[in-house]
């Protein structure tokens, strides 16, 4: 966040990973943005999968609200399933992926 701050020496060995990410939210007119409350953004998700993850794993949200780690799991090429008991997630997340071939399924 303060490049003029770092020799070159050290900003070639990267920068030390921290417990505090930066990360806008998601933006009141992104084109990301669901309608549902709690979205986490893209970018955020996107880092965690990567960093936890390889091509082709399975990855698992048990809340996943309105299906962001699904959308990044399409992005990343992941598999995933996502839970939520929320019936306006569930609705969301239809609607977010709407397009793609998803096998849903609902606990009576
Ligand atoms: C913080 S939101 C998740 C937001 C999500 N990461 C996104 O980007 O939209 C947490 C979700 O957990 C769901 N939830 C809470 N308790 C639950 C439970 N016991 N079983 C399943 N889902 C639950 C809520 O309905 C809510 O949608």
């Amino acid at each position: 966040m303060a490049p003029g701050l770092v020799g070159e020496e050290k900003a070639k060995k990267g920068k030390l990973p921290t417990d505090t990410w930066w990360h806008t939210i998601v933006g009141t007119n992104s084109r990301e943005k669901t309608g549902y409350p709690t979205q986490k953004p893209m970018g955020v998700l996107e880092r965690i999968i990567r960093a936890s993850s390889n091509p082709g794993d399975l990855v698992m949200d048990f809340f996943a609200g309105s299906g962001t780690t699904g959308a990044a799991c399409l992005k990343l090429g992941r598999r995933f399933i996502l839970v939520d008991n929320n019936h306006q997630a569930i609705e969301v997340m239809q609607k977010r992926f709407a397009n793609e071939a998803i096998e849903w399924t609902k606990d009576e």
